[in-house]
């Protein structure tokens, strides 16, 4: 039973007429030297004395015509054994029947299979692939010397992981064949991760809106590869349509039913299809078939004589065929428009003498010559040994199809010329195919170039044997196309799923700072630990940068210099209040005082330098408590000079009042003794008030110098205590700081306890706190040197530098900080050792002229005429006083 025909004729739907069986249309070539492919193996069977030597096998030909009804009524009447089907019926007559080859297709062999297996008659088939095929349970007579489409699903699949390709498209026949074939390719590629990007399916009955759509679908795609499962005679108008479209750049993925089918490589395709992949099943060579091909003689029947008429395009007159059918080939001939009978078909260039790709044909020529081995085997029985029940043996001359089938499943042969051994593995043969590319060669047409092998027995990694440089992919390109529906992600990427889209359809985002991917495609970005950060671009994970200020970087170079310099003005202040210990204005400054102030000012320039450089435990510890130390030492003596000012200030006041009234009290004595005449009131000395700003006069002035000593040293004491405490207890510690700033790790110094801290450092607050109000309260204080205001004023520019301090300090990061923190330092020092020394050191070294006992003195100033200012001037008024008292006394 062969597809001769492609298609039944579509009926001409009267129902008021007796139904016939349709006619077919569409003689195919190629099924056609199938069948006459059984003829030669028959013939050559019967010429053979070794196999049947003693019969003849005969046949019958049926012509399924691609169509299950047909498969089923050719079925039918081969089972009845005459011209018209009745099921159930065995009408014919001589010979048994043996076994059916055939049907063509899955779907008819299928459809074949189901009738036969009921009436357990063997069935070979030669072409009909399907997996579902092998069920023994459904088709229990079925046998095939073609392999099960299980091995070419695999072998597609593989091919398809082989070369990357993860983004195909699938197209399938509407039988049984491109159904179960796609389903089994789908799942296996589905498995590794490849996506179908469409899935279509060619119809089985012509229709043109199908094809369109399909060929949209194609060109809409972006898969570069399309596996598609279907038989040539279904697949060959979408080939006609995608050329019309010019549908070029896709590889085509072909089973082995249409791989080497004339019906779609024919001329001009190769636009389209040059660059296709196929499996094609195993090819031989056949000696003589060619002969035979070439001398069919077209009266031979029907079908021959169709084939003549259509190969030829050429009729034959009834009555031409009767006169030449009864002359030799020779004596033929017939006028014009009429075929002759003598027309040569070497001379044709048709697939169906074409032997070039004796594949199918092979497997009909191995099914025939599998039957005819089971009827030697059956009639070669020795008697007593036989299969069967008590031993017996079938008859070859009417034996029980059953029989057959069992001589069938246990034929083992060698295939005359290929020495190909042929034996069932329940029902089918191992899958092995020829890889196929079709390549355009110099005519412009296209050959078929084996390129590799496939064998499904083999192990695994074998099964698949590709010649990779023999391939020339479509558009002459020597590297396989890249089928994919997003391309790799690279390292520092990692895949985005897109929603409601399959999953080799993706985004490639980027990893966040600090998280990195090393390997293409990555799923997650992963998470640079602890001291390791992304680098640029994020494919790996490097060691932050260490940051700190470095004492070689210029920064740190420009804070030292500052520092060093600051230091060593304070050094020269020192030296020359040294220098000038014994005058006035030294003395007046309880040098003492001034000589710690300078210290702890040399204590805070140089702890700046301790802020640079690599922070340690002991530069933590030192800069910080040295810096509270220096600022505590420097604010406490500023201080206890502020408060003896002030206290010296409300003195005078009270002495001034108290001066005021005695003066008044005088005066007013003194009059009253003029008036009354007696000179005898003397005024004494009021100069003890006079000397108050100083030290030099221990006697008078050792209290006020020992307070504001005794001030100082309490208030510094309080401070190192509290710094002993934070030492011991919760000590400045360096830290690793990863947070402030992701790609850096900044090295810095905790402060141990926030607490200590804040109350170390607000203790040096108040403490200026204090330092500046007793000055604002003692700048009215008029000495020459304004010491108060001094005070006010340094005072101030320390407020100043730490206010601006904070924002600045907040808004740095990093090393930066460190720098700021240094200026706020050097800032403030520098600010007092201006305000209070700088004034000083000019009259020390510029004007000593003013160097005097006499200018240290609080100044006088006169206010509206009346006993106002200073105590100096209240010593003139009580001179003069005493003087008029005197006299008053003496001109009395
Ligand atoms: N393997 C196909 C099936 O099982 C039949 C087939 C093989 C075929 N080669 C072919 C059909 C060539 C048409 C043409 O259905």
């Amino acid at each position: 039973m062969f597809p001769v025909h492609s298609r039944i004729a579509s009926s001409d739907g009267n129902t008021s007429r007796v139904p016939v069986s349709s006619g077919c249309e569409g003689f195919n070539f190629r099924t056609f030297r199938w069948t006459q492919t059984m003829l030669f193996a028959i013939n050559e069977i019967n010429g053979r004395n070794d196999l049947l030597p003693n019969t003849d096998l005969g046949y019958v030909i049926y012509d399924s015509c691609f169509t299950i009804s047909k498969a089923v009524e050719g079925t039918l009447t081969y089972l009845t054994g005459q011209d018209e089907a009745v099921p159930n019926y065995r009408c014919g007559t001589g010979a048994p029947l043996a076994s059916l080859v055939g049907a063509g297709g899955s779907d008819l062999s299928i459809a074949t299979a189901r009738i036969l297996g009921l009436y357990h008659f063997p069935q070979v088939s030669y072409s009909s692939t399907c997996s579902a095929l092998k069920s023994k349970f459904q088709f229990p007579t079925f046998l095939r010397t073609i392999p099960n489409d299980d091995h070419q699903s695999t072998a597609m699949a593989q091919m398809v992981l082989h070369f990357g390709w993860t983004w195909v498209g699938t197209i399938a026949a509407d039988d049984d064949y491109g159904k179960y074939g796609i389903k089994g390719f789908k799942e296996q590629v589905e498995e590794a991760g490849v996506c179908i990007s469409f899935s279509e399916v060619l119809p089985k009955v012509s229709s043109p809106e199908a094809i369109q759509r399909i060929v949209q679908t194609v060109v809409e795609s972006t898969a570069k590869i399309i596996v598609v499962f279907s038989s040539d005679v279904d697949l060959s108008p979408l080939i006609a349509e995608l050329l019309q479209h010019n549908v070029t750049n896709r590889t085509w993925i072909a089973s082995e039913a249409w791989v080497t089918s004339a019906l779609i490589n024919h001329p001009g395709v190769s636009s389209v299809l040059s660059g296709t992949l196929g499996f094609g099943v195993k090819r031989a060579d056949i000696p003589g078939l060619q002969r035979h091909l070439l001398d069919l003689d077209p009266y031979d029947d029907g079908l021959t004589e169709e084939f003549w008429e259509t190969l030829f395009n050429c009729t034959f007159s009834d009555k031409a065929r009767w006169l030449n059918s009864t002359l030799p080939r020779a004596a033929r001939g017939v006028p014009g428009g009429l075929c002759t009978g003598t027309e040569s078909l070497a001379q044709l260039n048709n697939t169906y003498s074409d032997i070039s790709q004796l594949r199918i044909t092979y497997s009909v020529y191995k099914a025939v010559y599998a039957v005819a081995h089971a009827l030697h085997n059956l009639e070669h029985c020795e008697r007593g040994k036989g299969p069967f029940i008590g031993n017996s043996c079938a008859d070859i001359t009417d034996f029980e199809p059953w029989q057959l089938m069992y001589y069938l499943k246990n034929v083992r042969f060698k295939v005359p010329n290929t020495e190909e051994e042929i034996y069932f593995d329940d029902g089918d043969v191992e899958g092995f195919y020829d890889i196929i590319n079709w390549q355009v060669n110099s005519n412009g047409e296209i050959s078929y170039v084996t390129v590799g092998r496939y064998n499904g027995s083999a192990v695994p990694e074998d099964r698949m044997n590709i010649n990779h440089h023999s391939i020339v992919w479509n558009n002459e390109m020597l590297k396989p196309p890249r089928s994919v529906c997003s391309e790799n992600c690279q390292p520092g990427t990692r895949k985005g799923i897109r929603q409601g889209e399959p999953v080799c359809c993706f985004d490639c985002i980027p990893c966040a700072d600090g998280e990195i991917s090393n390997t293409t495609n990555a799923r997650e970005c992963i998470l640079c630990s602890g001291d390791y950060w992304s680098n640029d671009a994020n494919d790996a994970c490097v060691p932050k940068i260490i940051e700190f200020l470095a004492f070689g970087e210029p920064l740190g170079i420009t804070l030292i210099v500052i520092s060093a310099f600051g230091a060593l003005v304070t050094i020269g202040v020192g030296v020359v209040f040294i220098v000038h210990i014994g005058t006035p204005l030294v003395k007046a400054n309880d040098a003492l005082l001034s000589f710690s102030l300078l210290l702890s000012l040399v204590v805070t320039f140089l702890c700046a330098i301790v802020f640079l450089g690599e922070p340690q435990h002991w530069s933590c510890m030192t800069s910080q408590v040295a810096l509270a130390l220096g600022f505590a030492l420097c604010l406490s003596s500023i201080m206890g000079k502020a408060a003896v000012l002030m206290l010296r200030a409300q003195a005078l006041k009270t002495a001034r009042t108290r001066a005021r009234a005695a003066a008044k009290a005088a005066k007013a004595a003194v009059e009253a003794a003029a008036d009354s005449g007696r000179p005898d009131v003397i005024i004494t000395n009021t100069n003890n008030i006079n000397d108050a700003n100083t030290c030099a006069n221990p006697e008078v002035d050792y209290l006020t110098c020992a307070h504001q000593r005794a001030i100082a040293a309490v208030a510094t004491l309080i401070q190192v205590i509290a710094c002993t405490v934070w030492l011991i207890i919760l000590p400045p510690h360096p830290v690793k700081n990863t947070s402030a700033q992701n790609i850096k790790i900044i090295l810095e110094c905790d402060e141990g306890s926030v607490v200590f801290i804040c109350c170390i450092f607000g203790y040096d607050i108040l403490l200026a706190l204090m330092a500046f109000i007793f000055a604002f309260i003692a700048r009215k204080l008029e000495d020459h040197f304004s010491e108060a205001k001094s005070v006010t004023f340094g005072m101030l520019v320390f407020f100043i530098v730490w206010i601006s301090f904070v924002p600045a300090y907040l808004s740095t990061r990093g090393k930066f900080m460190v720098a700021v923190q240094i200026f706020a330092i050097l800032a403030s020092s520098f600010g007092m050792l201006t305000c209070i020394f700088l004034p000083k050191c000019y009259v020390l070294l510029v004007k000593p002229e003013r160097n005097t006992e006499e200018m240290m003195r609080p100044r006088a100033r006169p206010r509206d005429g009346t006993w106002t200012g200073t105590s100096a001037s209240l010593a003139t008024a009580a001179t003069e006083v005493n003087a008029t008292i005197a006299s008053t006394a003496i001109d009395d």
